[in-house]
């Protein structure tokens, strides 16, 4: 009896130590920077950043503080759309280095207690994959059924591709049309095959396997097609609403990610992120609600999208529409118990500052402020590389684009009338190149991005904007950066407390606090270039400012063009 007392006694031991020992991947308190790799950091000449290169900057992102790192593609692939067209799931593409040079770069990620998700794409293949190399010589082929095809060789429908013109293509072997809701090179992929979905496993298998702590699902609200496809359905091109709308969620998607979480990601302590394409906050929690088993987190459009009436016409965001959105997103996932993203810009988006603050006149001061509500708002928060120094948009001229959807668009519009000079307007305001010029390291050649020719323009502001010039000024935006980092780690309240929005009408602040039961702060963004009266509140008097983008002593009535600050108030 005393003996058996004795060994559960043990067993009890060893079972907390290994418990208490054990790292529980706490994604989310994490702050996640997104490496987009063809910008970040060149290592051989080449022009275009790559995997040596990252690894080289990993101290530069352990000094910033950020936790987990989102590295967009660095498949094999033909690059028509900069990796998300993959040719091979489990290769590196010699552009960015060798399957060594990757393992460097998790390991060292890992030396430094960071973590890497990696962005996986499974809505559609490359049409150079072997899988689409094989489907398209005939319709008996075993790998036909992997993509989705229109068989009696019309075309079905007038849906366009997210990048423009039809998203139905002829195949010249066979003569049916192929569906691709992307470029034409980039075929969907049939997720109703119980095939193709093993093919995905095993890939997403071969990653974790390898050591990686997650992924970033591309479009993932798009793998299950809708029950009329591929019915014959027309649309104005100008009804994108609806056309989205008729694209998702297909009837097995939900289906498809919990198999997808049972057959793989429940196997590993991992992170899985979805990019929510069409997602809305009545669907949200459909997706990340923990005991559906699906996915951890989501992200949105609606912020980024404020203040644009098309994909590349922009207008002025209206800063109540901007608290409104975070507040609705974050009321509805807290709701089910999830945790919204809290995102301003990536690959995708013209730079946050251009849209958000103001790049010119508050430069400094808008891009800190846009750090202080990423950094504190309740969510898991999202850097996007750059940002962290107050990058800014590029002019771009037509034949300087790189990116596949800006070049379609001038096109298109060319084919409606639409004068180059005007859609090259809305191109240079919202195109994705903006967000994707090489990252500003330092005042030499090329802002010490590369020692060859930058397969993108750099900004021509790199002697100005730039790390290093940032490392060494405490007044910096990367320095704001830090501070807020620090400030994260200290207190849990930034990272886990409940959030309480304050004057919620107010049309140029956006006023909370976050507590819990160890801290309370409160925290003040102006989100306009203009001065703003306003009185502070008895808790912020009582407390103590411990963080501000303004030198002087912070004014008790007034709140200055972007200022923002945190007030670390009594319990
Ligand atoms: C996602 C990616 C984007 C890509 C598209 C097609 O939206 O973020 O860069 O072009 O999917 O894969």
């Amino acid at each position: 009896m005393h003996f058996g007392k004795t060994i559960l006694g043990t067993i009890t031991l060893l079972l907390l130590v290994l418990t208490t020992n054990a790292q529980v991947f706490r994604w989310d308190e994490a702050v996640i920077y997104q490496i987009y790799p063809r910008s970040f950091q060149d290592s051989d000449g080449d022009g275009i950043g790559d995997i040596k290169g990252i690894t080289s900057r990993l101290d530069y992102l352990k000094g910033l503080g950020v936790d987990i790192i989102w590295l967009s593609p660095v498949y094999k692939s033909p690059m028509k759309d900069m990796g998300y067209d993959v040719s091979d799931y489990e290769a590196i593409d010699p552009v960015f280095g060798s399957m060594e040079d990757f393992e460097v770069l998790l390991k060292e990620t890992h030396l430094r207690q960071m973590k890497l998700i990696l962005d996986f794409v499974p809505n559609h293949t490359s049409d150079e994959h072997p899988w689409f190399k094989e489907a398209r010589k005939s319709s008996d082929n075993p790998y036909h059924d992997y993509y989705l095809w229109r068989k009696d060789n019309t075309i079905p429908d007038n849906r366009i591709s997210y990048f423009g013109g039809s998203a139905w293509e002829k195949n010249a072997l066979t003569g049916e049309y192929y569906f691709h809701l992307f470029l034409k090179e980039q075929p969907d992929l049939n997720w109703d095959n119980p095939k193709v979905r093993e093919e995905i496993y095993k890939a997403l298998t071969f990653w974790l396997d390898k050591g990686v702590n997650g992924f970033r699902l591309d479009v993932i609200p798009l793998i299950s097609k809708s029950p009329d496809y591929p019915a014959n359905l027309r649309f104005k091109v100008t009804e994108n609403a609806a056309y989205t709308r008729s694209l998702m969620p297909g009837p097995h998607l939900h289906e498809y990610l919990r198999e997808m979480n049972e057959r793989v990601f429940s196997r590993y302590d991992c992170f899985v992120l979805g990019e929510g394409i069409g997602i809305n906050p009545q669907s949200v929690c459909d997706y990340v609600t923990p005991e559906r088993k699906e996915l951890n987190l989501i992200y949105h459009f609606e912020v980024t999208d404020l203040g644009r009436n098309a994909l590349y016409i922009p207008s002025k965001v209206s800063p109540l529409a901007l608290k409104r959105t975070l507040s609705r997103w974050d009321s509805v996932t807290a709701g089910c118990n999830a945790r919204s993203a809290v995102l301003f810009g990536n690959h995708d988006q013209p730079r946050m500052l251009n849209r958000f603050g103001n790049p010119r006149k508050y430069r400094t001061l808008s891009a800190q402020m846009l750090a202080m509500l990423t950094l504190t708002y309740r969510g898991v928060p999202f850097i996007y590389q750059g940002d962290e120094l107050g990058m800014r948009n590029i002019r771009l001229k037509y034949r300087e684009l790189e990116d596949v959807s800006a070049i379609n668009l001038v096109k298109i519009a060319g084919k409606y009338g639409i004068p180059r000079g005007l859609a090259m307007h809305f191109v240079n305001k919202a195109g994705r190149d903006n967000a994707r010029t090489p990252v500003q390291w330092n005042p030499h050649k090329n802002a010490g991005f590369t020692e060859g020719e930058p397969w993108l323009k750099v900004h021509p502001d790199y002697p100005l904007i730039n790390a290093e010039a940032q490392q060494n000024d405490t007044s910096s935006v990367l320095h704001f950066y830090k501070k807020l980092l620090i400030l994260r780690r200290k207190y849990p309240c930034l990272r886990n407390g409940n959030l309480a929005e304050t004057d919620k009408n107010h049309p140029r602040l956006l006023i909370y606090t976050r507590s819990n039961s160890d801290c309370n702060f409160l925290i003040i963004c102006n989100l306009t270039s203009r001065k703003v009266k306003y009185s502070l509140p008895e808790i912020a008097r009582n407390g103590k400012m411990i963080l501000g983008n303004y030198p002087d002593v912070p004014d008790a009535s007034r709140i200055l063009p972007f200022e923002c600050r945190i007030y670390e108030c009594k319990k």
